[in-house]
């Protein structure tokens, strides 16, 4: 589609000519290499397209969706802290290519320029569009406590692990939609409309993030596949496991498993995940969220062929792999 390919055009454009100082190396460096190795860019699509949606110019909200790259772009460095990830867009994380202290600082300054961006935009809309952004950077770090809380948990319900996923990652979604319509003008129940659709999108995008840490092919995953299995996350994949089988037997099977390396248990995970039949339950709890987020679209009050790039990004994502 050819808005969506305008726009994204559009969006890396203005990120690589974003220039960031030189001094000091170990604070800037790092980001400049995180913003070269480049992502999907979904989060800041997004928002330009809600501005779309709502038949008001893209370029009018460049700020906001930059804002959006900048806050996930300092979750991600830090969340590779966390999760102790070797890999990131094919390319060594920052704390592992640099260090612990140089990927907090470094993160913490891309988190001062994402509000930095957003305060371009007019100051009619910044009061809601601060609150929208605070309220929201605090859900995504309740979202990532809790995720790492769960690490040392042997039961997690799914209720629990729809509201960590919520948290840490779909009010995000939700937040760089309601971005773009707020600066579009649109009017409450479109806004909360909008969101919806983004937390709905949210969740299913993170089970297929939790689907892919396991079953997507390294060749072109870009992280390191079975990283949720090494660091003992209670993923949708785990709690479908043992929704099926038990808790007792998934107990079994993780005590069998105890003393191999990570690589070893981490391919006995999933033959024994294929084997249960995860993958299927958990396509189907994915696809119900893709559903409700179509509902959601569907009810916006907007003209219908302005919600075909958003349909498509729907599709988009239900076909990733990386
Ligand atoms: C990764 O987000 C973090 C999650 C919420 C799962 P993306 O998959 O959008 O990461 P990039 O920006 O494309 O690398
Ligand atoms: C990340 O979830 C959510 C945030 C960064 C806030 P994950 O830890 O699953 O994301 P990946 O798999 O590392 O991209
Ligand atoms: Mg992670
Ligand atoms: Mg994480
Ligand atoms: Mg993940």
């Amino acid at each position: 589609m050819s808005q969506i390919k305008e726009i994204s055009q559009f969006f890396e454009q203005t990120v690589q000519n974003f220039e960031l100082p030189n001094e000091p190396k170990n604070l800037y460096q790092p980001l400049n290499y995180f913003f070269s190795l480049g992502g999907k860019r979904i989060r800041p699509l997004l928002t330009l397209l809600a501005t779309d949606l709502f038949n008001i110019d893209y370029k009018k909200a460049i700020h906001g969706a930059m804002a959006i790259e900048f806050f996930h772009n300092f979750s991600l460095i830090h969340d590779d802290i966390m999760d102790e990830a070797p890999l990131r867009r094919k390319m060594p994380t920052v704390h592992q290519k640099w260090n612990n202290n140089i990927a907090i600082l470094s993160g913490d300054v891309l988190l001062v320029k994402a509000y930095q961006e957003l305060c371009k935009q007019e100051p009619r809309h910044l009061k809601t569009l601060i609150d929208l952004f605070n309220k929201t950077a605090i859900e995504v770090c309740e979202g990532q406590q809790m995720d790492m809380d769960f690490e040392k948990r042997n039961l997690v319900s799914i209720e629990e692990y729809i509201e960590m996923i919520r948290l840490k990652t779909s009010v995000l979604i939700g937040c760089s939609l309601q971005i773009g319509a707020i600066i579009a003008d649109a009017g409450l129940k479109n806004q909360e409309l909008i969101y919806q659709f983004g937390e709905n999108l949210g969740i299913a995008f993170q089970i297929q993030d939790d689907l892919l840490d396991l079953f997507a092919n390294p060749e072109n995953f870009g992280k390191q596949v079975g990283g949720d299995i090494i660091t003992d996350k209670k993923t949708i994949l785990t709690l479908k496991a043992i929704e099926l089988i038990g808790l007792n037997e998934y107990n079994r099977f993780k005590n069998e498993n105890i003393s191999l390396n990570n690589e070893e248990k981490v391919e006995k995970t999933k033959q024994f995940y294929a084997k249960v039949g995860v993958k299927k339950t958990v396509l189907e709890l994915r696809n119900l969220y893709f559903q409700k987020a179509i509902e959601s679209l569907n009810s916006i009050e907007v003209n219908e062929t302005q919600k075909l790039p958003l349909f498509a990004i729907v599709e988009m994502l239900k076909e990733r792999e990386v």
